[in-house]
């Protein structure tokens, strides 16, 4: 069987996750599920990079130790990978002592191969950057390549000869063309090694958070040096239990290291050139994939343009979040991120093609075929159409083109919705003369849906496992032979659906995020010393007349309801305070008014997404109601 490791880079400890860091681990993610379907035995690392002179820092100005800083960064990414529907098979953090074993065992090896000497190193560093910076790449204090600060550094230091490894290294590019990827960047990163290697400094001696240097007390480990061990770490290496090491590090298999390209050069030069010194095998790849940005530039914190995953992942479904990542970069360029980006995304490509797909021909079979799927029919069109999907969804995932992969996926989507359209099966159901022509159109439609379920598993694992179940197919396959036409069961039970993707109202969206956005201190500067305030402060607020649709007793508690609302063609859910006044059943098909643009809460475990508006008398809430009956979603002012 081969054997597949994939790793992200580990990261820096000096800030929560944003969407740049989710990114890599997504793919990730994405491609170990993918491999596991397609049958390869894989390991999935990701992990966290915890010492050096940027998280010392950051610690110190905090005024606390840096492991609590660590501590508390890493509880922030670990919080987040099951909310995103990560499941790394570990994670590494470069404080914990397996990895200093790793870290000495690395050096032990390059001591034996007489590669590390001691000297004293003059020269720049960039703390951000973590990086020893040639004076040809400072101008004016900043390095050129990053457009950090640097800072001049003179101290004693030990020298890893990695002026004997340009040629081994030229030699490694050469003869393995997959070594370093996309082509441009290797090109780059080859030109970097012609240019000639000097020496690298791989200890710190006025920084002390980091991996002791074995017997030299007064230096701690580089933190590159320290860093990139750790794809050996997890698997056992230095340590008494190597069998992980064996199986996916030491032997046949593949080992691909996915990096932002702005990481590229430790990855692609210092790394294998550790590796050739301590006797161990390469990676096979080393993918560099470029930036997310906003408003033009990275994202990043000392710019103060980050988008966070929280928010969406709340709003939207970590799923939807997955799959715009995928879908909107093409791996190994740059792509932009914007909020008006990823609704417009949200409500065609979920909302639209595969949500309204699925609840249609959910909604048809139900109804022609008493709740169950109708009876297998013979291939039509979109069968063999549905094969040569498969093989292009195949063959990008395999060349790491997400974008590809999907678009792939909803070109049979959009086949299928054609082909709904031309059957026309709402008609056919209606006679028992047409009904089997019905079943033909049905069974083909949905089983092309099955298809691209299958598909998008590995992007999707929660909605597409959501999409599988209410299309009669109870468990998920677990390898891509599911991609092959024909598996739909016929007279199996389908659940009555709800929409997986209500869509996004994209206006009332993005006002209420530039409201968010707002600082509040100018909103109350603006308020008048009698408490009134002005029009525009008021419509800040969104009032909307919705339908209730189904209203439920929240368990455990005696005040709330949960009840989902119709607004326009958007269902939502709220939590109201009103179970001591309203009898659920008394509430539905009831219009009500809520407050549309309310930050989301949760409430006795339950999201909720706006206010039921409500007069308060003596605490007792009365429901407010439209005088007469008005479509919903229709705002109140
Ligand atoms: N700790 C080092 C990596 C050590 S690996 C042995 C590091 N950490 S980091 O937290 O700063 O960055 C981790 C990864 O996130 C890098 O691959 C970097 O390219 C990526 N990203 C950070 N900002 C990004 C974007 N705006 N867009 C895409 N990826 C970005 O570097």
């Amino acid at each position: 069987m081969n054997t597949f490791y994939i790793t992200t880079p580990i990261y820096y400890v000096n800030a929560p996750p944003h969407i740049g860091h989710v990114y890599t681990t997504v793919v990730a993610d994405t491609l170990a599920r993918y491999r596991r379907m397609r049958g390869d035995e894989t390991f999935f690392l990701t992990g966290t990079d915890e010492h050096g002179l940027k998280i010392e820092r950051v610690a110190a100005a905090e005024g606390i130790e840096p492991i609590a800083l660590a501590d508390r960064i890493v509880a922030a990414y670990d919080a987040l990978w099951p909310r995103i529907g990560v499941e790394p098979n570990d994670r590494v953090r470069t404080t914990e002592p397996r990895h200093k074993l790793a870290v000495h065992e690395m050096i032990r090896r390059m001591i034996a191969k007489d590669d590390l000497y001691k000297g004293e190193y003059e020269g720049w560093y960039n703390p951000t950057a973590e990086a020893f910076v040639a004076d040809s790449q400072v101008k004016d204090g900043i390095d050129t390549e990053t457009g950090d600060a640097v800072e001049r550094v003179r101290e004693a230091s030990w020298f890893f000869r990695l002026s004997a490894y340009q040629e081994p290294l030229l030699e490694w590019y050469r003869s393995h063309p997959e070594s370093v990827q996309p082509v441009g960047r290797k090109n780059e990163v080859i030109s970097f090694v012609e240019g000639g290697l000097n020496d690298l400094s791989v200890s710190r001696a006025s920084v002390s958070w980091g991996v002791p240097w074995p017997e030299d007390a007064d230096h701690v480990v580089y933190v590159w040096l320290d860093a990139l061990t750790n794809y050996l770490t997890a698997l056992g290496f230095g340590s008494e239990e190597t069998a992980l090491y064996d199986r996916f590090w030491g032997g046949e298999g593949e080992r691909l290291h996915l990096v932002g390209k702005d990481i590229l050069r430790f990855h692609a030069v210092y790394w294998p050139a550790f590796l050739l010194s301590a006797g161990l095998p390469l990676p096979t790849t080393v993918y560099a994939h470029g930036w997310w940005l906003k408003d033009e530039s990275k994202m990043s914190k000392s710019v103060g343009n980050v988008v966070r995953p929280d928010h969406l992942i709340e709003e939207f479904g970590a799923d939807s979040l997955r799959y715009f990542l995928l879908r909107q970069m093409v791996f190994g360029q740059d792509a932009s991120f914007s909020d008006e980006g990823f609704v417009d995304r949200f409500n065609s490509d979920l909302a639209n093609d595969l949500g309204n797909t699925v609840s249609r021909l959910v909604t048809l079979s139900r109804r022609g075929f008493d709740g169950k799927t109708p009876p297998p029919a013979s291939p039509g069109p979109l069968a063999e159409l549905a094969a040569t999907v498969a093989e292009e969804y195949r063959r990008a995932m395999d060349e790491f083109a997400f974008q590809t992969a999907l678009r792939s996926l909803w070109r049979l989507l959009a086949e299928t919705n054609q082909y709904i359209v031309a059957g026309a099966p709402w008609k056919l159901i209606k006679s028992p003369d047409t009904l089997s022509q019905a079943g033909e159109v049905l069974w083909n439609g949905l089983e092309a849906v099955r298809v691209v379920a299958v598909g998008l598993l590995p992007v999707m694992p929660t909605v597409a496992a959501q999409v599988l179940a209410a299309i009669g197919v109870g468990e998920p396959p677990t390898s891509l032979d599911g991609l092959r036409w024909g598996a739909l069961p016929g007279g199996a039970e389908m659940a009555e659906s709800s929409p997986i993707f209500p869509r996004i109202d994209k206006k009332g969206y993005l006002a209420s995020i530039a409201a968010e956005a707002e600082p509040p201190a100018a909103a109350e500067a603006e308020k008048a010393d009698d408490g009134s305030i002005d029009i525009e402060q008021f419509m800040a607020t969104q009032l909307r007349v919705a339908t209730v649709r189904t209203a439920e007793a929240i368990p455990k508690s005696k005040k709330l309801l949960k009840l989902t609302v119709e607004l326009g063609d958007e269902v939502r859910t709220v939590v109201a305070g009103i179970a001591t006044q309203y009898q659920p059943e008394d509430l539905v098909g009831r219009q009500v008014v809520i407050v549309a643009n309310l930050k989301p809460a949760k409430l006795m475990g339950v999201r909720s997404q706006g206010m039921v508006l409500a007069a308060s008398v003596d605490g007792a809430p009365i429901l407010l109601r439209p005088d007469g009956e008005v479509p919903s979603g229709t705002r109140v002012r």
